[in-house]
């Protein structure tokens, strides 16, 4: 996927409460967005795994929020990637800081990343800081964090990995403060150097989004100023209007 186009990716995480409050919710989005259509955007939502097979979408693609990294077999409870795929999921969030405080560690995740590849599904690689400290040591964590994820993959596959930083801080309604545009930029700069570390060119293919706090009311700020191609939206992409307000940002910024 070519990096000029914007990626505005909703995560729904464990919402709405009923399948029919998610369809009437995607449908009023996937409804503006075929109105608002734009080559130079594309809109993915990720809503709870157990709705996907009963959304029907044309212009919005489904993502799901996580992966299991074994193809097969005896892992109660888990969902792997070609189930995924069977289902019509073209991208999946892998690695977001809700689950790896409840114990996924870059280890998993880098599986996770290698699972979702194998079936053709573009991980959104969740990267970020739970605090900042004034000697930058965020800075080394988030690159143990993102060359630990990607290290079983081979580097030529790095450009179809998408990379979201969130810092935890800046994220939910219990967030410290919203991020600042520069402060993604700053962060968006530092990725694409480990990116290009890891992997020479590969960083200009990557696409880099900003998540954790990200609304209607900051989103062109973030990607105008932000240094990335997108966004990844939480409670905002629950929101038909404010969500496809973004988009229609996305589409003119
Ligand atoms: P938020 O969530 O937009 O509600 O802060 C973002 C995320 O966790 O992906």
């Amino acid at each position: 996927m070519s990096k000029s186009k914007k990626l505005i990716v909703g995560n729904w995480k464990m919402n709405p409460k009923t399948l029919a409050k998610a369809q009437t919710t995607f449908l009023l989005i996937s409804k503006k967005v075929t109105k608002i259509a734009s080559p130079k955007v594309q809109v993915v939502i990720c809503p709870p795994s157990i709705f996907i097979p009963k959304i029907i979408s044309k212009k919005v693609l489904l993502g799901a929020q996580n992966v299991f990294q074994e193809a097969e077999g005896a892992y109660t409870g888990e969902i792997s990637a070609s189930m995924l795929d069977d289902a019509g999921v073209s991208f999946v969030i892998v690695g977001h800081s809700e689950r790896r405080a409840r114990g996924e560690t870059n280890e998993i995740v880098a599986q996770k990343v290698k699972a979702a590849l194998s079936f053709g599904i573009t991980p959104i690689l969740c990267i970020g800081e739970a605090t900042r400290d004034d000697s930058g040591e965020y800075h080394a964590f988030l690159k143990k964090q993102l060359t630990e994820s990607l290290s079983l993959i081979p580097k030529t596959w790095i450009p179809k990995v998408v990379i979201a930083y969130e810092p935890v801080w800046a994220i939910g309604k219990n967030a410290i403060r919203e991020a600042t545009p520069e402060e993604s930029e700053e962060m968006a700069i530092f990725i694409k150097k480990i990116l290009s570390d890891l992997s020479g060119d590969a960083h200009k293919k990557t696409r880099i989004l900003y998540g954790g706090s990200a609304t209607v009311n900051n989103a062109e700020a973030f990607l105008s100023k932000g240094g990335v191609d997108g966004l990844l939206v939480g409670r905002d992409s629950l929101n038909p209007e404010n969500f496809t307000e973004i988009i229609a940002i996305a589409k003119r910024v």
